[in-house]
Formats: structure tokens, sequence, C-alpha cells
């Protein structure tokens, strides 16, 4: 076997990740567990100043509330979220979620994030929730405190271990198994609670960019559904594992469009001049009440541009050349106008250089100038993003306070943001139906699930019990395809060609296909049924047959391997529930073709599943959707 130390941490609340609601679980954290000698262990698998979706920077706050400005109340907050993810939310979790937000922004602001102000020293919206930031160094101002807050209350934190596993006492969670990404080392947390915050999933479908351009998302490349992985391995009952996202790009940059939509009003056309959100407005009635009220959901949004993509009306474009000559010519006379030109053509180019940076770069290549030219769009390959406008994710307890007679036994079960193991918790993409957070509100789900953590911790004083036979077991398992690799690599002359093994490259193309082809994917215009899904699962269960023939030739590799482990439990997971759920509630994210319509009647419910980590058998099971604002 491989030579690889074993390095045992002791902790009492290990928190995986190390993205927005891990750097918020980790300011709250500190502070309670310092008060209450409980000890915390953060861990990420890259290093945390440019980790997880917030990497690049970006270019807004998305979510800000604005209570105490007086512009909205929390209640408009949810009521906007239910509308979006057409009637299937968790009221309770995204009200906590908002009443808090603010304040995190708050403290943002006080670490030194310029947010842009007006003449009055009011906060830039770019719309109604969201403020304007100059966010290229976001990630690494949020991880400083985080990092601040962890070394003050002599708290650990360890970047670049991967975390393959999680450690089990009987049903309840006993830590987490991972390695080093640099160094030859095994790590085995022990831990009382864990807080599960490793972001979404990329690359479970086969991708728009493909040969030199692959690797290209909008999706960051490091979140490959390990949340999903974590939380489905130990047990755990998942929620709206069918609502992937599907954003709606600048075409191959993947350059985000809120800005354009929001801030500068512009419209999108197919490439005949029409703008679809008009010419099909008939269809959102089929959608009553969800497509009735402003703003459309975003699914409804993809869906109208799709009838005319599909109907051979592409490509669709986003006219930013209109929308910046008419908000310049507002301006005043020419000298006015043309000043407000160039701050827009400025404030532009920032919005990609901020958060997509290849965005920038495709169109200084492709010469375009957005003052002049509009610039194609397209809808992405699906993404789990629980955080933005998607909604899969654990199934977790939402806060005591918020309960009714009538919600408390399906939506308490004793701390907050815990799932359905006991001490696993779970926050921002990883804790499902509690859309629209993105990273303020990530952030600050963060907070609220440390906070409850620690109070486990506090409150459950026996440490979890795992045998040493156990912990070699996992190793093994770990590190198998590097020995897999080893034990074959001189049969064939080609490192990545083996009849004894397959390449995690290879593995996730497989995987891709798979996914693109029979749930619903580019190729297939989002559309599936049952039987191209039934198909599907077959197919996944050989993949997943194959995944113990993964060979590593590398630690890089070696975490390859991993990554796609987590992403089948992710694809798995979405494929059965988008087989269990009969109709197609959200058109724009996929379709169902053998249910084409919404079914209120029968489905205006959460589908959630989970699986026997022991036998491997799902459960598939409805759940009641409770309504808390009116
Ligand atoms: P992340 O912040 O992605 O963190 C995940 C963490 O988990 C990372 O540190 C990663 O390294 C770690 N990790 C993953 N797997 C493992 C493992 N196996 N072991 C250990 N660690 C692991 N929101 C806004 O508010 N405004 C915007 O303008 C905006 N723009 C966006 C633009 C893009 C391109 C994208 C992708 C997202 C954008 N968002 C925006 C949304 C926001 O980034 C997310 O909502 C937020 O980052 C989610 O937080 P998270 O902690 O769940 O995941
Ligand atoms: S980003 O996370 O990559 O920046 P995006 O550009 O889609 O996301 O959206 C930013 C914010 O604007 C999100 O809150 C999103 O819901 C909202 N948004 C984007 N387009 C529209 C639109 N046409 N109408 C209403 N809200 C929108």
């Amino acid at each position: 076997m491989a030579n690889f130390e074993t390095k045992i941490v002791e902790t009492d609340l290990l928190i995986i990740g190390g993205g927005m609601a891990a750097c918020g679980a980790a300011v709250e954290a500190a502070y309670w567990a310092k008060k209450n000698g409980v000890k915390v262990t953060l861990v990420d698998k890259a290093a945390m100043d440019r980790s997880g979706a917030v990497a690049m920077g970006l270019s807004a706050l998305n979510q800000y509330v604005g209570v105490g400005a007086g512009d909205n109340t929390v209640e408009d907050y949810v009521r906007y979220v239910r509308q979006d993810l057409m009637g299937v939310t968790r009221e309770d979790l995204v009200f906590n979620i908002a009443r808090h937000v603010d304040s995190t922004v708050h403290l943002f602001e006080k670490w030194g994030l310029p947010i842009w102000k007006d003449e009055n020293g009011k906060y830039v919206h770019e719309g109604r929730w969201q403020v304007m930031i100059n966010g290229e160094s976001y990630k690494i101002l949020v991880a400083e405190a985080a990092k601040n807050a962890m070394n003050a209350a002599g708290m650990e934190i360890i970047e670049r271990v991967f975390i393959t596993e999680p450690l089990m006492d009987g049903n309840k969670v006993a830590g987490a198994v991972g390695f080093s990404t640099r160094e030859n080392k095994f790590y085995v947390f022990k831990a009382k609670a864990v807080l599960v915050a490793a972001g979404g999933a990329v690359s479970v479908f086969r991708p728009r960019s493909v040969g030199e351009g692959m690797g290209r998302s909008w999706y960051p490349p490091f979140n490959s559904g390990s949340s999903a992985y974590m939380t489905l391995r130990a047990g755990a009952e998942m929620t709206c594992q069918e609502v992937r996202f599907i954003p709606v790009r600048f075409k191959d940059g993947y350059g985000p469009v809120g800005a354009w939509f929001l801030l500068f009003k512009a419209a999108a056309t197919n490439a005949f001049g029409e703008n679809y959100m008009v010419t099909h407005a008939d269809e959102l009635k089929k959608y009553a009440p969800y497509g009735m009220v402003k703003p459309i959901p975003a699914c409804l949004r993809n869906h109208l541009g799709m009838m005319d993509t599909f109907a051979g009306k592409g490509p669709l474009y986003m006219q930013t050349a209109e929308a910046i000559q008419k908000i310049a010519a507002a301006a005043g006379d020419e000298k006015a106008a043309k000043k407000k030109l160039k701050h827009l053509e400025a404030e532009a180019w920032e919005d990609f250089l901020d958060m997509t940076i290849s965005q920038a770069i495709l169109w200084a290549a492709q010469n375009i100038e957005p003052e002049k030219v509009p610039s194609e769009i397209a809808a992405c390959e699906p993404y789990f993003i629980g955080s933005h406008s998607g909604a899969s994710g654990a199934w977790v307890s939402g806060p005591e306070d918020l309960q009714t007679a009538g919600t408390k036994k399906d939506y308490f079960w004793g701390y907050a943001n815990m799932t359905t193991v006991p001490g696993m918790f779970a926050a921002g993409d990883a804790s499902g139906a509690s859309s629209h957070k993105f990273s303020s509100g990530s952030f600050t789900e963060g907070r609220i699930a440390a906070k409850a953590a620690v109070k486990y911790c506090v409150d459950n004083k026996t440490r979890p019990a795992v045998a040493d036979a156990t912990i070699a077991e996992y190793k093994t398992r770990t590190l198998a395809p590097l020995d897999l690799y080893e034990a074959n690599k001189g049969y064939a002359n080609d490192a990545n060609i083996n009849p004894n093994f397959i390449k995690p490259r290879d593995f996730m193309f497989r995987l891709q296909k798979l996914m693109d082809e029979y749930a619903g994917g580019v190729s297939m215009q989002f559309t599936t049924n049952k039987h191209l899904l039934n198909r599907g699962l077959e197919l996944l269960a050989m993949l997943k047959e194959d995944s113990s023939k993964l060979a590593a030739e590398s630690l890089n590799e070696l975490m390859r391997c991993w990554e796609n482990m987590h992403r089948v439990a992710q694809a798995e997971a979405h494929v059965r529930t988008l087989l269990f759920r009969e109709e197609t509630r959200w058109p724009g994210y996929y379709y169902r073709a053998d249910t084409p319509n919404m079914d209120e009647g029968n489905w205006k419910c959460f589908a959630n599943c989970k699986v026997d980590p022991k036998t491997g058998e799902w459960t598939m099971v409805k759940r009641t959707i409770h309504r808390i604002v009116e």
C-alpha cells in the first residue's frame, strides 16, 4: 500500500470547506467555541484566500434585504424566493437567513469590502436585492476575517486537505477522513459535530466547453459534489435534488448577466431582434401563479429564451449597446452623454474583471465593444448550486422560533441546520430548499449553523468512538487508486490507457456523456423522460461498479478520482429525483417530455431522497410545503 503517514486530529466541531458558508461558520464558531471551551477545526481542499465559487471575486452581494434602510421586509424576501422556485421552498430557512443577512453585509463593509454608494451615501443597488461591490478581493477579505477569528480563539485551520468520506459512530457522525493534496498524509478528523460546507457540483454534465475550452464553466471547477456525497453517505435525507440550476450566460466566457438585466436594464432578444420575454409572454400563464408576478422566475426566463433557441431562432443576444446608449443619452447634453458612456463602458468591463475575467478576455479576443455591438448569450450546462437559483442540498432542521404548531413536526429536530444525521450540519450549497442566499446569505447560514453546532457539542459530551480497524479500512479505500496504478502501470506503454484501470479524466467523460444524454443535458435540449432516466440509472450502476478501477498516478489525480466518486453520488440523487417527480415544474431547468406540464395537485411538495449507507438502497419520499409567510 502507498506509504502515507496517518495524522489523527481530535476536535469537537469539524468545518468542511473554506468558502463563504465555511468562513461565516468560522467567524461565528470561534466566538461561541471559545466561550464554551469547544475546539473547532476547519479543513479546506484548497487555500482559503481563493477557494470556492468566490475565488475570482464577485461584482455584487446578491442578498441584501435592507430592513434597517426601510427598503424591504424579510417577508418580502421569502415571497420573492417562493415565487422564483415555483412554490417549492423551505420558508423557515429562507426567513432565518434573510433576517440576519444585513448584519453580514455590514460586517463585510467593516472588514474593508468596497460597496458602491450613491451621492447620498446609500448602497447602489443592482436590483431590488443586490448591492454592487468592487469585489475582486472579496474572498481574500472574508477568508482573512475567518482566519483572524479562528487564530484569536486558538482554533485550527488546515488547508489543502481533500475530505473523502464521513466517519460514523452508528447513526451519528464521528468526523471525516481525507488526504493532503501536497504531502503523503492521510487525515482522520474525529469530531462530535461536522458542518458540511463544501459547495455544490460542476462537471457532472458534459459542458458546452469541450476541446480547447475544456474546464471553462460558470460554476467553479473546484466544487465537485463533496457536500452531496458527505451527507448522502452519512445517510442524511436530501431535498430538491432535481432542482439543478441552468444559468443563462454570455456565451463561452460564462459571464453573468445580472448586472446587464438589472443595472443596465438591457433586453435579450433572438437573432431576429424579437424580445422573447414579450413575444412569449402568454406562455407564462401555464405556470400561474408563479409566472404572473415580477420578477419572473429564473427558470421561466430561461424557458422563454429556449423556446426561440429550440425553434432555430438563435443565437440569442444581450442588447448591450442599446442599453448603454439609452442610459448615456438620458444623462443630458452631448458632453454629459459622452462622459456617462465612458463611465458605463468601465462599469461593463469591471463587472467581468471583478468576477469572470475570462469573459473580459473573450470580449477582447473577439473585438467586442459592448457599447457598439450586442453579445451572444446561451443557457449553460446544469450545475448543482442550492445557494443560487437551484435548490439541491441536505434536508435540514429549521430554527425553533419560526415554527408553528403545524410546521414543527416536519421542520424542526433540535438544532438549526442539522441534517437528519445527528451531529451533521449543512450550510451554503450543502443545505437545500433555501435558494437565493448567494455569497452573503451563505456566509450568514454558515454563522447560523456553526452557532447551533457548537451548542450541539456542548450538549453532547461523549466523544464518538471510532475503531482503529475502521480507520485502517478507510485509509486503504482512500488510497486505493494510487495502489491500483502502481500495481498495473507496467502493463501498457501509455500511462492513461490500460485495461486494468480507468483514469479519472476518462471516468469523468463517461459520467458527463451519460448525464448529458439521459438526464437532459445541453445536447438533449435539457429534455428527458422516464425511459431515458431508467436507462441512465442502469448505466450509472455500471459506472459505479467501475469506480473501484479508478487509478491515480499522483496526489492530484487521487483528488480527481475522489471528486468523481463524489460527482457520481450527486448524479444518482439527481436522476432518481428527476424520475420521482412526475411533472415539469421548472421548465428552462429541465423538461420531462412524458410529463410536460406542471401538476400543482400532485406535486406541490418537496421530493426528498436518501440512500442506506450499508445496503445502497434508495428511498424517495414527498414532504409537505408549509407556508410561514402569507
Ligand atoms: P463555496 O464558496 O464555493 O465554498 C466551497 C468550499 O468547499 C471551498 O472552499 C472548496 O475549496 C471547499 N471544498 C470543496 N470540496 C471539498 C472537499 N472535498 N474537502 C474539503 N474542502 C472542499 N453571489 C453573490 O452574492 N454575488 C455574485 O455576484 C455572485 N456571482 C457568482 C458568480 C459565479 C461565477 C458563481 C459560481 C457564483 C456566484 N455567486 C454570487 C454565488 C456565490 O458564490 C455562492 O452562493 C457561494 O459561494 C456559496 O457558498 P458555499 O460556501 O456553499 O460554497
Ligand atoms: S451571478 O451570481 O452569476 O452574478 P446572475 O448574474 O444570474 O448571477 O444574477 C445576479 C442576480 O440578479 C441574482 O440575484 C439573480 O437572481 C438576479 N437576476 C439576474 N437576471 C435577472 C432578471 N432578468 N430579472 C430579475 N433578476 C435577475
